[in-house]
């Protein structure tokens, strides 16, 4: 396999397109994992656990707590508040890197309804070694910054870490899947899912398999976000219909 089918390959699967600068770094990517795990191109694709690490060496999994924090808080007004008013209700943040999306969700449900037990806040990645991180919720204390005054009483720190409670460690979980693979996606009747900061480099006909895994996911209704500046085109609008109440566009599942 040279480079050009190792891309298209690499496309086909994660979804991500590679050109420009972003192929000149893929190579160097590659060429680095190649020789650490003294491996040929082909064997990658031959094997799960070493596809598995080759993925984590080329995804960017760059991610922070409350990342777009004023478009969280509109998501909180104008959606979690009635969401949270269900008998049970499932959120995911899809493309969850090291889980920091998926904990300040938790967080912000914990602070509009204390106790809360009846919800699954599911974070969802490709990546092997970020779900490692996401699941044992220990992050450097600088981190600390990220997260807004309010929201400090659902972390310790300690030594240097910052440590994520257990009341919401307790309603999230972490589990491997690929957004744009139907049969490794098989989630169900989720209320919202955020997939942010991931879809950047998808083509459009990845980018459909992507939001008809999203359409399947969510329960009638439901409303995908994605990050302010990302936006479904019109051609899809028979699968996400663009709503915008306040300052942001947020798109619900067309029945
Ligand atoms: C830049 S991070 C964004 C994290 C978070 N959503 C945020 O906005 O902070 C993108 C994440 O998407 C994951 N990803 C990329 N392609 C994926 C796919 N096809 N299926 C599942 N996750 C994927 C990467 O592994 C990475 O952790």
């Amino acid at each position: 396999m040279n480079l050009e089918q190792l891309k298209e390959k690499i496309h086909q699967y994660t979804g991500n397109y590679y050109d420009g600068a972003r192929l000149t770094l893929l190579k160097t990517k590659v060429n680095s994992f190649i020789k650490k795990h003294n491996v040929t191109i082909d064997r990658i694709f031959e094997d799960r656990e070493l596809l598995d690490l080759f993925i984590d060496s080329i995804l960017v999994n760059e991610t922070s707590f409350f990342r777009h924090l004023d478009q969280m808080k509109e998501f909180c007004e104008i959606y979690l508040r009635d969401i949270i008013k269900k008998p049970a209700y499932r959120l995911m943040s899809a493309g969850c890197s090291t889980g920091k999306e998926v904990y300040s969700l938790g967080m912000m449900i914990l602070e509009n309804k204390p106790d809360e037990k009846r919800v699954r806040v599911t974070g969802v990645d490709l990546s092997n070694s970020v779900l490692q991180v996401a699941k044992e919720g220990i992050y450097d204390g600088s981190r600390i910054d990220q997260i807004p005054p309010k929201y400090r009483k659902y972390v310790t720190l300690k030594n240097g870490k910052l440590y994520i409670n257990d009341e919401v460690k307790r309603i999230t979980e972490f589990k491997q899947g690929n957004i744009v693979e139907s049969d490794y996606f098989y989630f169900k009747n989720y209320s919202a899912i955020f997939c942010r900061n991931v879809i950047i480099y998808f083509t459009k006909d990845i980018l459909e398999k992507a939001l008809k895994n999203f359409h399947s996911a969510l329960s009638k209704e439901g409303i995908l976000v994605l990050a302010p500046t990302e936006k479904i085109d019109k051609e899809f609008h028979h699968l996400f219909q663009p709503e915008k109440k306040g300052k942001f566009t947020f798109y619900r599942r067309v029945n």
